[in-house]
């Protein structure tokens, strides 16, 4: 008999999606898996409180919806991690990098603001009233910051030369967690062969193309940085298995000089998903507008939108499917996503979808550009909305084969701008701690 221990990593545990999908991973693993398997959710918060009161939170959902005999199935193991603070993402990789943990199975990014400083009500309220189902799912009237920095991130004088910026909506995001997937390649790459490594990158319906400036990869000059970093999200995740990527990506997913023997087991997989809207404190409002908003939501669900989930544990149905299945289900959950998707090396955007009785499905998404699958062919009429389906962003296009390449060609150029980026911090970093600074 073998005893499976899977080890999942969720960042941004302490409320909202982040809680609904270590709350729904219990419940989906204890479901799917042998009774011999176990589980154990390593889950990120800001504070040790937060850490703590999410403890209680995840041992009461286990004691209350599961019997006594499968409580030693799960464990659950905190961790403080500060994403804008490259040396707190550091010092979380070495940690777990030198524990006693054998492998990480899965990594869900999913920490994140939204960098928002509030709505456009003039514009809010009549969008709302005229089309609640698509102008809450594809807002415009969120109003964003521009421009904002994290704090400095090594001490004040450990450097020849001055720090460069680094977006606060780019490093808590995206960055942050870039960062911290490669500083834990030597565990993500300790996973066999035949089930390899999973990195899950949470991203959203709204990015559109429009939204990403290629000459401002930390979106620092829009005043939409969330939009921007997701798409960037969307373009990393989706050219991750393409020629065009390959040298990029292999050296993000290269371990230097750590762990060893069992380091080179498996190369992890890159996935992305998105949990629709959720009611969440990711927009901050007033009590009595948060309620509004909840109200919204809701009513949006039922007048037909599949995206409006409103609840996290709802919505985290995406995440949690793959992180638990197998790479050859979510392979032929790709390849089933239109005919052509099978032959080519085609990736999907994976959302969680409601019914109107709250009943999740896990759908892909139509990104703008790339399409379903990224195969250039039509697909309007196989997609699982039809060609006018209620999923559908109003006005959508379909990508056509030189939309997809284009897509491919700017992949390939954001990788390795990614990559020079994670290596110029990773030599600063290097440097302030020669100067006796990190
Ligand atoms: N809500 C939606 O409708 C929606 C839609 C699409 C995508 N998403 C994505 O879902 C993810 C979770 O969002 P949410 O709606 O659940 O928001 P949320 O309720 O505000 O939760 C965000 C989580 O991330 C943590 N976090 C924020 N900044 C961090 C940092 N710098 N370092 C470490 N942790 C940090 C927060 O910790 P604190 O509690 O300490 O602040 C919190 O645990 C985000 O990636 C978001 O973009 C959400």
């Amino acid at each position: 008999m073998s005893f499976n221990k899977t080890n999942i990593l969720v960042t941004g545990a302490n409320g909202g999606l982040g809680l609904g999908i270590c709350l729904r991973l219990i419940d989906d693993f204890l479901k799917s898996r042998n009774a011999t398997d176990t589980l154990n959710i390593i889950y990120t918060t800001r504070s040790t409180r937060k850490g703590t009161d999410t403890l209680k939170t995840l041992q009461a959902h286990l004691h209350r919806y599961h019997p006594s005999s499968q409580h030693n199935r799960a464990t659950f193991q905190a961790e403080n991690v500060e994403l804008t603070k490259l040396l707190s993402v550091r010092d979380l990789a070495r940690k777990l990098n030198s524990s006693e943990l054998p492998q990480l199975d899965a990594i869900i990014c999913n920490a994140g603001i939204g960098g928002w400083v509030g709505l456009d009500w003039f514009t809010a309220i009549p969008a709302i009233l005229l089309d609640i189902r698509n102008n809450t799912v594809w807002p415009t009237f969120k109003l964003g910051t521009i421009g904002a920095l994290t704090k400095p991130q090594l001490p004040e004088g450990s450097l020849a030369d001055p720090e460069p910026p680094l977006g606060e909506v780019f490093c808590a995001n995206l960055f942050g967690h870039y960062m911290l997937v490669h500083w834990l390649m030597p565990l993500l790459r300790a996973c066999d062969d035949g089930t390899p490594g999973k990195i899950i990158w949470v991203s959203s319906l709204e990015p559109q193309s429009h939204h990403f400036n290629r000459d401002d990869l930390q979106g620092l000059r829009t005043d939409a940085p969330y939009e921007h970093g997701k798409r960037l999200t969307d373009i990393l995740a989706l050219t991750s298995t393409r020629s065009a990527t390959e040298k990029a990506v292999a050296s993000f997913t290269s371990v230097e000089g750590t762990k060893s023997e069992q380091a080179a087991r498996s190369v992890p997989r890159q996935h992305v998903y998105h949990p629709g809207v959720v009611v969440t404190s990711v927009i901050s409002l007033y009590w009595i507008l948060q309620q509004a908003y909840l109200l919204g939501i809701y009513l949006a669900r039922w007048v037909g939108s599949p995206w409006s989930n409103v609840e996290p544990y709802t919505a985290a149905h995406g995440a949690t499917w793959l992180a638990l299945a197998s790479e050859e289900e979510i392979q032929q959950a790709e390849a089933d996503a239109h005919p052509a998707a099978a032959a080519k090396a085609c990736k999907v955007k994976w959302g969680t979808t409601v019914n109107r009785a709250g009943r999740s499905t896990v759908r892909p998404t139509e990104v703008d550009k790339w399409g379903i699958t990224g195969s250039g062919e039509s697909f309007a009429s196989t997609w699982w909305g039809g060609s006018s389906g209620l999923g559908r962003k109003p006005g959508a296009m379909e990508a056509k084969a030189e939309d997809v390449e284009e897509f491919v060609a700017l992949g390939a150029e954001v990788w390795e701008e990614m990559e020079e980026l994670r290596r110029d911090w990773e030599r600063r970093i290097e440097e302030s701690e020669g100067n006796g600074g990190a």
